[in-house]
C-alpha cells in the first residue's frame, strides 16, 4: 500500500544527520511537530475522511508521528551528549595541580570561640540544649522569678512581636538564654547538668552592645551542688579558655532574681591592677524551682550565664563588639581563624 502521507521519513533522517547544533534541531521539530507543522496539517486531513478510511489513515498517521519524534529526541540527545563530553573535556580540572592563588576563608572569631567554650564545658560533662529565640514572657521573665512591673525587665528591654500565641501570651525575642533552663527543667526531672548556648536580643546599640548577641546559660541541678561546685567550675571554664595567660579570678557579689545567693564574675589579666565583668552567675532561686515543681529542699544547684562576645573581646582583643557583626571581609581576615585551627576536645585534654 502507498502511504497517504505526504512525508518522506528517509528525507527526515537526511536532514537531521547533517545539522549539528540543538537549535537547528528544534527549528526541525516545530517544522514537523510544531502547531502548523506537518504532521499537524496531515492530521488535519481526518475530517474530510469517513469511517474505515479515518481510521487506516489515523492509525498510520499516528505512527509516523511517533516515528518522527523518535527520530528528532534522538538526534537531540546525540547532540547534546556530544556538546556536554566537549564541556566536559574543556573544563576538566587536574586535582594534582598545585593552587595558583590561596583562597581559603577564615573562620569567624565569634564561631570560634563560641567553639572553645562550648568545647571546655561539654568536656566537664555538660550536656547541650537550645531554647527558642522567639519566646513568651512566661519563660524569657515570669518562670524566671521576674514577674510583670519588676525593675529587672526595664534592662532587658528587648523587642515584642505583634502576634501572640494561641492563649494570647505575648511573644517577644528572648533577652537571655536562661529560658533554656526553664524549658528544659520543665519537661524532664532532676539532676540536670546542661548549658544552652544561642543567640539572645535586646535594644541597644554601641561600642560594646548590639541589639543581637550570644549567650552560654549554664545549670547543675542535683541533691548536693553548692556554691563550691559553682566556683569549681567557672574556675575550670575561665583558666581553660585563658590558657597561657595568668588571669585572676574574682566573685563580686550581685543581684540576680533568678539566683540568691547572685554573682559577678571577673577577671584581671594585669595581676590585680583592672578588674573587668565577665559574667553572672549564681545559686538557683527557689521560686525558679517551684515554678517547674522541683522541691527546692531536696534539690539545689547553680546557673551561670556568659556572653560569648565579651570572652572573645577579652581573649583576642577586640575593642569594637560592633565588628562582629559588621561582615567586614578584611576585618574577618585579619581576625579569624584558620580552618584547621578549628578547637577540638581532643586539645583540651591534653592541655
Ligand atoms: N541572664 C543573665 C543576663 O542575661 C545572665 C545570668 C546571670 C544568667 C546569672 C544566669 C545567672 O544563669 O545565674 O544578664
Amino acid at each position: 500500500m502507498t502511504s497517504r502521507i505526504s512525508l518522506d521519513i528517509a528525507v527526515l533522517k537526511r536532514e537531521l544527520e547533517i545539522l549539528t547544533t540543538i537549535p537547528d534541531v528544534e527549528v526541525k521539530k516545530a517544522k514537523y511537530l510544531g502547531r502548523s507543522g506537518i504532521i499537524t496539517q496531515e492530521f488535519q486531513k481526518l475530517g474530510k475522511l469517513s469511517g474505515e478510511e479515518k481510521k487506516s489513515f489515523g492509525a498510520e498517521l499516528n505512527k509516523v508521528k511517533l516515528e518522527v519524534a523518535d527520530l528528532i529526541d534522538t538526534r537531540l540527545c546525540a547532540l547534546e551528549t556530544a556538546k556536554l563530553n566537549s564541556e566536559l573535556q574543556a573544563e576538566k580540572i587536574d586535582v594534582t595541580l598545585p593552587p595558583r592563588e590561596r583562597k581559603l576563608g577564615t573562620i569567624h572569631p565569634l564561631s570560634y570561640v563560641f567553639e572553645e567554650m562550648v568545647g571546655i564545658l561539654a568536656n566537664m560533662g555538660f550536656g547541650i540544649e537550645s531554647g527558642p529565640e522567639i519566646e513568651t514572657d512566661y519563660y524569657n521573665f515570669t518562670a524566671l522569678n521576674i514577674p510583670e512591673h519588676h525593675p529587672a525587665r526595664q534592662s532587658h528591654d528587648t523587642f515584642y512581636l505583634r502576634s501572640e500565641t494561641k492563649d494570647k501570651k505575648k511573644l517577644l525575642l528572648r533577652t537571655h538564654t536562661s529560658n533554656g533552663q526553664i524549658r528544659v527543667m520543665e519537661r524532664s526531672n532532676p539532676p540536670f547538668k546542661f548549658i544552652s548556648p544561642g543567640k539572645v536580643y535586646r535594644c541597644d546599640y554601641d561600642a560594646t552592645h548590639s541589639p543581637m548577641f550570644q549567650q552560654i546559660e549554664g545549670l547543675y541541678i542535683d541533691r548536693d551542688i553548692n556554691m563550691g561546685h559553682l566556683r569549681g567550675c567557672l574556675f575550670e571554664l575561665l583558666q581553660n579558655f585563658f590558657v597561657g595567660t595568668k588571669i585572676d579570678i574574682r566573685f563580686r557579689p550581685s543581684f540576680f532574681p533568678f539566683t540568691e545567693p547572685s554573682a559577678e564574675v571577673d577577671i584581671s589579666l594585669d595581676g590585680g591592677k583592672k578588674w573587668l565583668e565577665i559574667l553572672g552567675c549564681g545559686m538557683v532561686h527557689p521560686n525558679v524551682l517551684k515554678n517547674v515543681n522541683i522541691d527546692p529542699k531536696k534539690y539545689q544547684g547553680f546557673a551561670f550565664g556568659a556572653g560569648v562576645e565579651r570572652f572573645a573581646m577579652l581573649k583576642y582583643k577586640i575593642d569594637d563588639l560592633r565588628c562582629f557583626y559588621e561582615n567586614d571581609i578584611r576585618w574577618i581576615k585579619q581576625n579569624g581563624f584558620r580552618f584547621f585551627d578549628v578547637p577540638r576536645l581532643i586539645d583540651r585534654v591534653n592541655t
